[in-house]
């Protein structure tokens, strides 16, 4: 029998921003490894905020918050930051692309600083990016400044630079909202197919409610969350 492990386990999770109001108080979320997790919920109910706490983008939330095993309370900001890099892939609402890189490393960076992304790629990094790229009708513009695409374009290169590499966690926050059907359709098919393969863990942020019946379960964030009750 294959024992279930808990990729993320939360309890009694309380988040703010600096001096301001608590926004997340979630007493219980767990998410078990190798489920695609559906989370929806309006515009400033917090979604963002969660995957940053989970990803150790943000300071760490007072609760007990665990992510493949580590205690992100318990970590640096620095070691947080070597977390993610090794562990997590995060296509952001924004895509914080790198301005001054072309399309070609902005896709293959995370995988060329980490060791241990760049063993599970199944052939050169060069020919995982094209791959990547052809898939998500991006392959011509490797070579262009992603300061020079348009902007369902860069989330095509977000998309790409966070499967690349075969992370344990992909965070995907609202990562079709500016593809049109087809594109998304084709990013969705190499999401899953990418996840499948690598048994990673999906937590997957969207506002199109039609997307949930392709996840194993949907979660949403006004339900999970106590703040402001
Ligand atoms: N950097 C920040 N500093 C202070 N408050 C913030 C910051 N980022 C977000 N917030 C606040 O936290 C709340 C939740 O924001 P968040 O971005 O997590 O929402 P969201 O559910 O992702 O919304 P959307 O669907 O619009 O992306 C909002 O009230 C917002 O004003
Ligand atoms: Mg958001």
């Amino acid at each position: 029998m294959i024992e279930s492990t808990e990729c993320i386990r939360a309890s009694n999770l309380s988040f703010g921003y600096a001096d301001g109001p608590t926004i997340l108080d979630i007493p219980d979320l767990t998410v078990q490894s190798g489920e695609r997790v559906f989370l929806y919920g309006p515009s400033g109910s917090g979604k963002t905020t969660l995957l940053g706490l989970i990803a150790g983008v943000l300071e760490p939330p007072s609760g007990t918050l665990r992510v493949l095993g580590h205690d992100v309370g318990a970590l640096s900001s620095a070691e947080r930051d070597r977390f993610r890099a090794s562990h997590i892939g995060y296509v952001f609402q924004m895509f914080n692309l790198i301005p001054y890189l072309n399309v070609r490393d902005n896709i293959a960076l995370p995988v060329r600083i980490n060791e241990e992304r760049k063993k599970r790629l199944g052939s050169s990094l060069d020919i995982a990016v094209k791959e990547a790229a052809a898939h998500l009708g991006i392959e011509q513009l490797l070579d262009e400044k992603v300061t020079r695409l348009s902007v369902g374009q860069q989330q095509r290169v977000a998309a790409a630079r966070a499967i690349l590499g075969a992370p344990e966690l992909i965070i995907a926050d609202e990562p079709t909202s500016s593809l049109d059907a087809n594109r998304r359709h084709a990013f969705l098919e190499l999401l899953f197919s990418n996840v499948a393969e690598a048994g990673s863990t999906l937590l997957f942020v969207s506002h199109d409610l039609g997307l949930a019946d392709q996840f194993d379960r949907s979660l949403s964030l006004p339900e999970l969350n106590h703040a402001g009750e």
